[in-house]
């Protein structure tokens, strides 16, 4: 149907939110069937909107040229400032780095994970660090003044520049966030956040919507960065609202391997990359900042190494670190082997088996093959074929691998090595923590050049 006034037609999806300018018969988002309704959005404001009303929406005219406000009209892009305190640093190296460089003002970052993985650890810390002269208000909803208080003292954390606020109460947070004007606002979590606007239920999807949408939309308009907690379900999703995916401008996800160590990663960024990875450690005194990830991912030995492992240097965004790869292979019980390997692509493990299988004649067909990391990191570039190959070889062949050898390299389907990106800055990570020989498809500060996986086979077995 027709435009109205001032407004303009969008889609959305009344399941997820997603929305786009024309109408579809399946949302692409959530896959639901039939859930697009036609919407109106006034001017360039969104969404209906009331519960902070007044005095958030009242500065949208006036809002600067920083972030992502809203502008009734267009200006030169020439005229739009730039500058360094366009973010705001946590001060904790790890979650600025993933989120590009800080927290971007007016921007709303959600922070996911399964509970207890330690997300109102790391909030609290960075809520400790926040490199602002500004209020800092920390919202709970999950615990007591007393308990994070309490937390605060056995972080060791100071406790005079963060003000507190133990309520649910959506009109409650707007009132405070209105008297206090924080600069670094942190909500613990969204599922906690209620209003008697959305239905008297706390906790269902149109409550956790419109009490995300009012904090976003005074963010948007602040000179603030705002962190909203989200737990999520065993699969991974964020519970129940995809929806908070879209109203946000960056959504970073918690992660654990089987032991302590926490993986942060950014699934959306508006203000950066999304392949940068935080790593962390679970202390006594909370989280702590892995900087040289290659000491949990690569396994010191002495003597002789056990048949199947090799070690690769692997990029995870800006940084590059090393890891082990650890193989095994079976008979296989029945006619059907299998590949078990879930920090690998098992499509990958298959592929070099084969090649080689075909290439240098051991035999896989028949075997069950598993693969690990060391660590627990996922690996997804391809600079890791040949290690693989090696891991797989020695496993196969039960030939352990000399000491002190890395290898870089793809590998194509015709076993040659093929080259890969930041190759000099890989065999350098390797060569600084003492790997001597390191297998790689050129010769650069002094690597071993190979061609082929045969030649890289004989240059260590
Ligand atoms: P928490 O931050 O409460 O997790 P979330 O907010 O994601 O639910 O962290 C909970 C776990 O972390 C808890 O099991 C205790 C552990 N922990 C430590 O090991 N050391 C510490 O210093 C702190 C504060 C927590
Ligand atoms: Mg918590």
């Amino acid at each position: 149907s027709a435009k109205k006034k001032t407004g303009t037609v969008s889609f959305q999806c009344s399941s997820c939110g997603y929305s786009q300018p024309r109408w579809l018969g399946r949302c692409p988002d959530c896959g639901e069937w039939n859930t697009f309704v036609e919407v109106i959005l006034q001017d360039a404001s969104i969404g209906p909107g009331s519960i902070m009303n007044g005095a958030v929406r009242s500065s949208a005219a006036g809002a600067g040229t920083s972030g992502t406000s809203f502008m009734s009209r267009p200006i030169p892009l020439s005229a739009v400032e730039t500058r360094e305190t366009a973010r705001l640093c946590s001060g904790i190296g790890e979650l600025d780095r993933v989120l590009g460089g800080g927290a971007m003002k007016r921007s709303a970052i959600l922070v996911g994970g399964e509970p207890g993985i330690g997300k109102s650890t790391l909030l609290l810390q960075a809520a400790a660090s926040a490199q602002t002269a500004g209020r800092i208000l920390y919202v709970s909803g999950e615990e007591s003044a007393g308990q994070i208080r309490s937390r605060a003292d056995r972080l060791g954390l100071p406790l005079d520049r963060i003000e507190i606020l133990c309520t649910g109460r959506l009109e409650d947070i707007a009132r405070a966030l209105e008297e206090v004007s924080p600069v670094f606002v942190i909500v613990d979590s969204i599922q906690t956040v209620w209003s008697p606007e959305a239905g008297s239920i706390p906790g269902t999807v149109n409550q956790l919507k419109l009490c995300a949408h009012e904090l976003v939309c005074w963010v948007k308009e602040r000179d603030a960065v705002l962190f909203l907690v989200a737990h999520v379900t065993k699969d991974g999703t964020i519970a129940g609202p995809k929806a908070l995916e879209h109203l946000v401008d960056t959504v970073i996800s918690f992660e654990r391997n089987d032991e302590d160590v926490r993986f942060l990663r950014a699934h959306k960024n508006r203000f950066g990359s999304v392949d940068e990875l935080g790593i962390f450690q679970m202390t006594g005194q909370g989280l702590a900042a892995v900087e040289d990830p290659s000491s949990l991912f690569i396994v010191r030995r002495t003597g002789e190494l056990p048949p199947g492992v090799a070690v690769v240097p692997v990029f995870e965004g800006s940084r590059a670190f090393l890891v082990e790869i650890q193989a095994l292979t079976v008979p296989s019980k029945s006619s059907m082997t299998r590949v078990y390997s879930d920090r690998i692509d098992a499509a990958r493990v298959s592929r070099i088996a084969a090649v080689l299988e075909k290439r240098v004649g051991l035999r896989f067909s028949d075997q069950d093959i598993y693969v690990n990391v060391a660590g627990g990191v996922r690996l997804t570039e391809s600079a890791i074929d040949l290690a693989l190959a090696l891991a797989l070889y020695s496993a196969r062949t039960d030939m352990s691998p000399p000491q002190n050898v890395a290898s870089i390299g793809e590998l194509s389907l015709a076993g040659e090595v093929r080259p890969v990106g930041r190759l000099k800055a890989r065999i350098r990570a390797a060569t600084g923590l003492g790997f001597s020989t390191v297998l790689a498809p050129e010769k650069i500060d002094g690597s071993v050049a190979v061609r082929t996986i045969k030649e890289a086979l004989s240059a260590i077995f």
